[in-house]
């Protein structure tokens, strides 16, 4: 007997009902923004496979934070690329690597912009691996010595939190300890706590004029892409571990995985929209297939309605500016 007397239309009539009842909203504080630091000054480069990103010079990155804090933007994500690049990632904690380098300069220019690092091999090595590989094998605890290394020096240049993106075993635990024990108890981690061996990151790839993403190694620490039991298990080793913010990476077509984490784990929760969704909005949107504001507000709310409390993605500026239309 609903029908007649319920109807759910009622409150669906006009806008402004609808926002009324509307149980989801996006924010500009929704956002983190992943930058891309190089060396040198005045280059601001556009990269081709995701467009309206550039690679920063650490003069225009702090330019770019202060234009995201100023339209509130709370967060950004540093991606450091280096001079050259080794098999030991050597740049990757050097006190003066790029992304120590963007971090200080960020953290002196916008001192309340929140400055997450990527504390991680990949942009530092030839092969783009996020460790020590041997015989097509990423080597656990090996890599993780150097990811010590580079969440020591990202702590000491200021970052307010650590984002380690490799999903080599026990590196939460690494990290919070060496932190701990170097008297940054402060820094807080974000950690990569589901992150699947996905195709969906091939432009952020392409644009650190890094080699083809090599999956067979990628497949030996990233989850496999069937699996969601393994994405809780590997969530609650790192909170175990003592992460402060857990993330799924990719976004959407992961927001079961998101929706699961929420639900299992009382930690705020991040989700990373990846340059490959990134990717497919923007080509969409080029052409003509899709209407580029309907398709980017309705993908970054389907995140937060999954669950995610915050949302890593490249398109922060335009969503903000859809917000405020
Ligand atoms: C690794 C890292 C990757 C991304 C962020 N950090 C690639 C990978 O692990 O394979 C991908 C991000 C994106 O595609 O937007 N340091």
């Amino acid at each position: 007997m609903a029908f007649p007397i319920h109807r759910p239309r009622r409150l669906r009539k006009n806008e402004t009902i609808r926002e009324m009842v509307r149980e989801t909203r996006l924010s500009p504080s929704d956002f983190i923004v992943p930058l891309f630091a190089v060396h040198g000054s005045g280059t601001k480069k556009p990269i081709d496979v995701l467009p309206d990103n550039y690679h920063l010079s650490i003069d225009m990155l702090v330019d770019e934070a202060k234009l995201l804090r100023d339209i509130g933007v709370p967060a950004v994500l540093i991606f450091g690329i280096p001079k050259g690049k080794d098999l030991a990632a050597a740049e990757s904690f050097a006190p003066d690597g790029i992304s120590q380098l963007a971090i200080e300069a960020i953290k002196k220019g916008v001192p309340d912009m929140i400055v997450i690092a990527d504390t991680c091999m990949s942009m530092y090595t030839p092969n783009g691996f996020s460790g020590i590989v041997e015989n097509g094998k990423l080597l656990n605890d090996p890599s993780l010595e150097i990811l010590g290394k580079i969440a020591l020096a990202q702590a000491q240049a200021g970052a307010d939190m650590l984002a380690p993106s490799a999903m080599l075993d026990g590196q939460i635990e690494t990290m919070r300890s060496i932190l701990d024990d170097n008297g940054h108890t402060d820094t807080a981690i974000m950690a990569y706590a589901a992150k699947y061996a996905s195709c969906l990151y091939d432009p952020f790839f392409k644009q650190g004029s890094g080699p083809a993403v090599d999956y067979t190694v990628k497949k030996t620490h990233q989850m496999d892409i069937g699996n969601s039991d393994e994405a809780m298990r590997e969530i609650a080793l790192d909170v175990e571990e003592g992460a402060d913010i857990i993330m799924v990476k990719p976004g959407l077509f992961y927001l079961d995985i998101v929706f699961r984490a929420k639900q299992e784990f009382d930690l705020p929760l991040a989700v990373y929209n990846v340059s490959g969704e990134y990717a497919m909005m923007a080509a969409a949107a080029k052409l003509g297939f899709l209407n580029k504001k309907d398709l980017i507000m309705e993908a970054l709310l389907s995140c937060k309605r999954a669950g995610a409390d915050m949302i890593i993605t490249y398109c922060a500026k335009d969503a903000t500016a859809f917000l405020r239309a």
